[in-house]
């Protein structure tokens, strides 16, 4: 009786040493297989995959990204098409119905819901994307740069068509941090509206929170070259300085600020009168459209009074969009500005704001003026339209964004880029 009692007890303190080791082990592996699980459970759903059922899918994005000749003649010969243009291309409607159930089209299109990182939830950025038509391309780029730290306006020309109109309404409702501008004005190209675009949706994200450290303004045909993390990284690098081109203004483009402009049928057109100087004596500089500037300077623009009257000049002129924001950044007083002093110049190409391949740069490797390899695309106004064969050359370059993608002409370039920025941020997580 004893005998049998005292062999139950070994067996029961078996048991329970076994049980307890095996409970040590799961406590000393538990974080890892933990955080394993989280990662499954967190950020799988996040991948692109095969399964998305892109029709792009059939083509070989390392290769393409790696400039193997094969890959990318036949992605140049898939682009063209008849057949692969039609099922690549989404009307506005299907935007308009898929974002009815929210939830739905935030999980098949693999929004992101939360920050990826604690470093990047410190560091919110606001984006204003003028937009008027090619609802698809925009809607590729907001997945691309979408956080839900962030903050988006999105301006949607007033003659937009009414599809896109809905459709751009239709998938920012389903996205809390992001608006359509309260004001929308009438883009007319190379004319001041184009500017007063940004500047509604400045003062609309300037009001909407304290919070952004950096804004940023694009178009609906860019792309971003860099992760969230990776701008959130360069950003920070500036130190509270502004990147955007700001040089000397060539003579050939003069007579674009000393001659009056004014918009005649939706075109801008000299009026032959002469315009007086800019106001305060300000040296009128040379830049782009597109910029990344801090916070500070975003409240210079919507209060500093030579700013203003400089605006108000500027009302007049040929392209204020290539001038204006190059000429504040060199404003005294100006957060994040660089002194006049033409030592303080700066490219585009030294610029991070925006990746551009304008035709009459593009070269040979040979030739000691070209600044770039020749567009693997097509041309639209003298600017690049990326083809897939432009994306190894873009890549190497330190610019946040590039312009211009058309997923109507090559959607495998845009299709690649996206792919290989969320494999990105997803290994970033390590
Ligand atoms: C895609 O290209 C890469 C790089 O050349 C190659 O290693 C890989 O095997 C290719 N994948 C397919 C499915 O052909
Ligand atoms: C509208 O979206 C639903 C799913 O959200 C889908 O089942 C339906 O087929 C769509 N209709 C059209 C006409 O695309």
């Amino acid at each position: 009786m004893k005998l049998l009692k005292r062999g139950r007890l070994l067996l029961f303190l078996k048991l329970t040493l076994v049980l307890g080791s095996l409970w040590m082990l799961s406590l000393l592996t538990r974080p890892k297989a933990e955080w394993s699980l989280t990662y499954i459970l967190r950020y799988s759903w996040l991948k692109y995959t095969d399964e998305d059922d892109s029709p792009e899918k059939v083509c070989n994005c390392s290769a393409i990204l790696q400039g193997e000749r094969e890959a990318l003649e036949e992605a140049k010969l898939l682009a063209i098409t008849k057949e692969f243009r039609k099922t690549v291309r989404i009307p506005d409607e299907y935007y308009i119905n898929a974002s009815q159930d929210c939830r739905q089209f935030k999980l098949s299109r693999k929004y992101l819901t939360f920050p990826l990182s604690q470093e990047e939830a410190d560091f919110p950025l606001a984006y204003s994307i003028v937009v008027h038509h090619k609802v698809q391309n925009f809607e590729r780029l907001l997945r691309a740069i979408y956080a839900p730290q962030n903050i988006y306006c999105v301006h949607v020309d007033k003659t937009a068509e009414a599809s896109v109109l809905s459709a751009i309404r239709a998938i920012t409702s389903c996205l809390p941090n992001t608006f359509i501008v309260s004001q929308a004005v009438d883009v007319v190209y190379s004319a001041w509206p184009r500017v007063q675009a940004d500047l509604n949706c400045m003062a609309d994200l300037y009001k909407a929170t304290t919070k952004w450290k950096y804004f940023i303004n694009l178009c609906g045909q860019d792309f971003p070259l860099k992760t969230n993390l990776e701008i959130v990284r360069m950003l920070r690098s500036l130190n509270g300085g502004n990147s955007l081109e700001s040089e000397k203004l060539p003579a050939e483009k003069m007579w674009r600020v000393t001659n009056v402009h004014q918009i005649v049928d939706g075109q801008i057109q000299g009026t032959g009168k002469a315009k007086e100087p800019p106001p305060f004596n300000l040296p009128i500089l040379s830049g782009s459209a597109y910029f990344v500037v801090n916070r500070g300077f975003i409240r210079s623009v919507l209060e500093d009074k030579r700013i203003l009257a400089l605006m108000e000049w500027a009302k007049e002129t040929y392209s204020p969009d290539e001038f204006l924001w190059a000429t504040i950044q060199r404003i005294p007083g100006v957060p994040g500005s660089t002194r006049p002093s033409r030592k303080y110049d700066m490219s585009d190409i030294n610029a991070i704001a925006r990746l551009v391949k304008w035709q009459g740069h593009e070269g040979s490797q040979e030739s000691l003026e070209a600044v770039y390899p020749k567009c693997q695309g097509s041309h639209v106004r003298s600017i690049c339209v990326y083809g897939v064969g432009d994306l190894q050359w873009m890549l190497e370059h330190h610019h946040l964004f590039a312009n211009k993608f058309d997923t109507d002409t090559d959607p495998i370039a845009v299709y690649c880029l996206e792919k290989y920025l969320r494999k990105k941020a997803l290994s970033q997580l390590h």
